[in-house]
C-alpha cells in the first residue's frame, strides 16, 4: 500500500481495543490518514482522548452528533478501507444484520469500500454457531475476515479468540489491498461476462397432497457454487428445489433465484434459463422416478391394507436433455453422487459422463450418507475423456472455489 489512504478503524467493545492503538500508530507511520470510530461501549476500554491523540483526528460515536454533515455517509464516502479491530461477537452480529444504530455500524453499511473484520473474543463465543453463521454472512457480503489467533485469553483460558497482532493485521491488509480492492483473495473477476445457470437442492414428486418422494439434498453445494461464481463476476441464476431459506441467504443479492418443486418444474425452468446461458451446472438431486398417478385426495390407511404398492414412472433426465439441446459454445457440468470405493466411484462417473454427454462431471462419494446436509465435501472433477482434472476437499465454499479455479481456464 504505497499511496496514502483514508482508513477507518472501527473499534468494538473488547479488551483487545488497547492493542488497536498500535494499529493507528503503524498506519500513521506509513503516511495514512486514520479515522477511529469506536462503538459507544468501546470507549469504556479506551477513551476518546487516546484515539484522538494517536490519530490526530476527532472521534465521534453517534450518527446524530453532527447531523448537518451526515457524518456516517461522509465518512463512508471518503474511506478507502474500513478495518474493524477488535470485532466482538455483538458487533459482528450487528453488522451481519445490517444494523446501523451507532456511527460505526451506520458508516459500514453506508460504505462501498473493502471492509476487514478482525474478530476477538472468548473461544466459546467465537465457536458458537451464531457467531460462525454471522461471520459467514459477512463473507457473503464480501467482507474480509482475519481469523483470530490462538493463545492465552483474558479470562485465563487458552484457545482461539485473540486479536491478531497489529503488525500482522497491517501486513494482511496490505496483501488484500495489493490483490484486489473489492473482493476477498481468490475471487478475482475471472467469470465476468459469463451467464451461469445452476440447479440446486432436491426435487419432490407428489404421491398425494401431503406426501412425496424426495431426497436428502440440502442444496448447500449448489448455493456455494452460485455464490462463488457471482463473487467472481458471473451473472448467476439459481434454480432451487427445496433449499432452506437459511441456506439461500448465503447468496449474494445479485443472484436470481427460481424455486421449483418437481423434476418437471425443474426441467421447464432449466430449459428456459439455459437458452441464454454460457455455463449450465446441474447440481440438483433430481428424482429419477415419480408416482405414475398423484392422488388428489390424501390416501387413507385402511385396516386390511398392510402393504401398498406405488407404481413409479421415470422422470425426464434433465441433464441429458440439456446436453442434447446444447447451444453453440455452451459448457454443461453435471454432478454425480456415487457409493463404493473411490476407484469404483470414479469409474461410475466415467460411464455417467459418457451416457449423459456432459462436458464435466463433479463426483462425490456419498458412501454411508456422507456429504448430505454437511458443510464439508470432497469432490473429483472429470472431463468427457474420463480424465481427472481436479480434486477439491474442504468446506462447500472452498470446494466451490476449487471447482471454479479448475474449470475457469477451460472456458477461455
Ligand atoms: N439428473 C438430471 N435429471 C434426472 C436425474 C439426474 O438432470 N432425472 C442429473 C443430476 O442433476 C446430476 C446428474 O444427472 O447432474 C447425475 O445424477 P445422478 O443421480 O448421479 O445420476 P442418475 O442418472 O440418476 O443415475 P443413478 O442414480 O443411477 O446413479
Amino acid at each position: 500500500m504505497d499511496s496514502p489512504r483514508n482508513i477507518i478503524l472501527g473499534v468494538g467493545a473488547g479488551i483487545a481495543a488497547y492493542k488497536a492503538v498500535s494499529l493507528v500508530r503503524l498506519w500513521r507511520a506509513r503516511g495514512h490518514n486514520v479515522y477511529v470510530i469506536p462503538t459507544p461501549t468501546a470507549l469504556k476500554f479506551v477513551g476518546a482522548p487516546t484515539w484522538e491523540a494517536v490519530s490526530s483526528a476527532p472521534v465521534h460515536t453517534d450518527p446524530f452528533e453532527d447531523s448537518a454533515h451526515v457524518e456516517h455517509v461522509e465518512q463512508a464516502r471518503t474511506a478507502d478501507l474500513i478495518v474493524i479491530a477488535p470485532a466482538t461477537a455483538d458487533l459482528i452480529a450487528q453488522l451481519s444484520t445490517g444494523m446501523a444504530s451507532n456511527l460505526l455500524t451506520a458508516t459500514v453499511i453506508s460504505s462501498d469500500c473493502p471492509v476487514v473484520v478482525c474478530p476477538a473474543m472468548h473461544t466459546n463465543m467465537y465457536r458458537h454457531r451464531a457467531t460462525q453463521r454471522n461471520l459467514d454472512l459477512l463473507r457473503c457480503y464480501g467482507y474480509h475476515i482475519i481469523e483470530p489467533a490462538s493463545g492465552a485469553l483474558t479470562s485465563g483460558d487458552t484457545g482461539q479468540g485473540r486479536l491478531v497482532e497489529p503488525v500482522d493485521i497491517v501486513a494482511k491488509v496490505d496483501d488484500l489491498l495489493c490483490d484486489s480492492f473489492t473482493y476477498p483473495p481468490g475471487t478475482e473477476q475471472t467469470l465476468t461476462g459469463k451467464n451461469i445457470v445452476i440447479s440446486a437442492g432436491g426435487t419432490r414428486e407428489a404421491i398425494d397432497p401431503v406426501r412425496f418422494i424426495g431426497n436428502s439434498s440440502s442444496g448447500k453445494q449448489g448455493v456455494a457454487l452460485a455464490a462463488q461464481a457471482a463473487r467472481r463476476g458471473a451473472h448467476v441464476h439459481l434454480v432451487a428445489a427445496h433449499v432452506a431459506d437459511s441456506v439461500l441467504e448465503y447468496l449474494p443479492k445479485d443472484v436470481s433465484v427460481t424455486t421449483v418443486v418437481s423434476a418437471q418444474q425443474m426441467s421447464t425452468a432449466m430449459k428456459a434459463l439455459s437458452k441464454e446461458a454460457n455455463i449450465i451446472v446441474m447440481s440438483a438431486a433430481v428424482a429419477d422416478y415419480r408416482p405414475q398417478r398423484t392422488a388428489t385426495q390424501k390416501i387413507k390407511k385402511t385396516e386390511d391394507a398392510t402393504t401398498v404398492t406405488l407404481t413409479l414412472e421415470q422422470t425426464e433426465d434433465i441433464l441429458v436433455s440439456l446436453c442434447a439441446e446444447r447451444k453453440k459454445g455452451q459448457v454443461i457440468i453435471g454432478f454425480a453422487a456415487e457409493t463404493g470405493t473411490d476407484e469404483e466411484v470414479v469409474n461410475y462417473a466415467r460411464q455417467k459422463i459418457a451416457r449423459k454427454n456432459a462436458d464435466y462431471l463433479i463426483v462425490n462419494n456419498v458412501s454411508g450418507g456422507k456429504v448430505f446436509h454437511e458443510d464439508t465435501n470432497s469432490v473429483t472433477i472429470i472431463d468427457r475423456s474420463g480424465a481427472i482434472i481436479g480434486q477439491c476437499t474442504g468446506t462447500k465454499d472452498n470446494v466451490s472455489a476449487g471447482i471454479w479455479d479448475f474449470l475457469t481456464p477451460m472456458f477461455q
